[in-house]
């Protein structure tokens, strides 16, 4: 299929978690549309491949924990001493071990709320401001379907997603009076690096309930992702955009 590349030209993105999976094939489809772009991710090997692989004089990166508010505001004054920030992509994400919620390690488990919810939060908190000074932003974050359904032996996962959709709301209405979108998108499964934090039978188990009987393929995902993305969406905000094959019933 032929891909319409979006306008990005003089637009300046951030996607966090950008160097591998989602984050990696927004960043490449981003590049091509002209953007500017930044890669936020905490594995500085993965970076390095990423940067290598997509070899644009319009792509930057740095090193940084998005669950660390200090590093994302620092890091934020920097780029914004030289640039505007008109896209943030909020997809750094873990799922975790899988595990039932009275066996599940507690500080595993506020980690994986930390970097899911927290990092949304704490990039959305540092980035914001300069959105609002130049009266425009559009920022896209990354659930998931079970931040709806809620997946067993996925509790740390499944609040952390489910909270993310609740920011989107939130935020997304605090910005309605400028020109600044913030939407969350939630996808059914990938097959991206993440699948193997999880137990094959509990991928299976997600898989068995996509009526589409397949997963989703990145390039689908950054589609979605692109159009949020873009001036195009003067409307939506605070919205859920789904894309889960068909899974989710709302
Ligand atoms: N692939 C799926 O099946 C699926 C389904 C639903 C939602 N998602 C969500 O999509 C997003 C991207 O996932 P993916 O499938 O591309 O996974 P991935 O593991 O391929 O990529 C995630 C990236 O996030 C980075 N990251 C992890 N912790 C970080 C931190 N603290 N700070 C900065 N970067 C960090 C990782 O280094 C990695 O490069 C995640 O938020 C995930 O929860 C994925």
């Amino acid at each position: 299929m032929n891909k319409i590349n979006f306008d990005f030209k003089d637009k300046t993105a951030i996607i966090t978690g950008g160097a591998q999976g989602f984050g990696f094939d927004i960043a490449k489809r981003f590049l091509l549309s002209g953007a500017k772009v930044i890669i936020w991710d905490i594995d500085t090997k993965m970076i390095n491949n990423a940067v290598e692989k997509l070899n644009n004089q319009n792509l930057s990166s740095n090193t940084i924990d998005v669950s660390n508010y200090q590093e994302v505001e620092n890091c934020t004054m920097e780029i914004v001493k030289n640039s505007k920030i008109d896209i943030l992509i909020n997809n750094a994400g873990i799922t975790g071990p899988t595990a039932t919620l009275w066996e599940y390690d507690i500080e595993k488990w506020k980690k994986v709320v930390d970097i899911n919810l927290l990092g949304t939060f704490n990039c959305c908190r540092a980035i914001v401001p300069n959105m609002i000074k130049n009266n425009y932003g559009r920022i896209v974050n990354v659930a998931s379907v079970a931040g709806k359904d809620g997946n067993a032996n996925a509790s740390a996962y499944s609040v952390g997603k489910a909270g993310v959709i609740g920011l989107t709301k939130s935020l997304g209405k605090e910005l309605a009076d400028k020109n600044i979108a913030v939407n969350a998108v939630t996808p059914a499964g990938a097959k991206t690096r993440i699948l193997d934090q999880m137990t094959k039978e509990h991928v299976q188990r997600m898989l068995s309930k996509v009526p589409r009987g397949r997963f989703l393929e990145v390039e689908e995902f950054t589609s979605l992702v692109c159009w949020l993305s873009s001036e195009e969406n003067t409307f939506s905000t605070a919205a859920v955009f789904d894309i889960s094959g068909g899974r989710s019933t709302y």
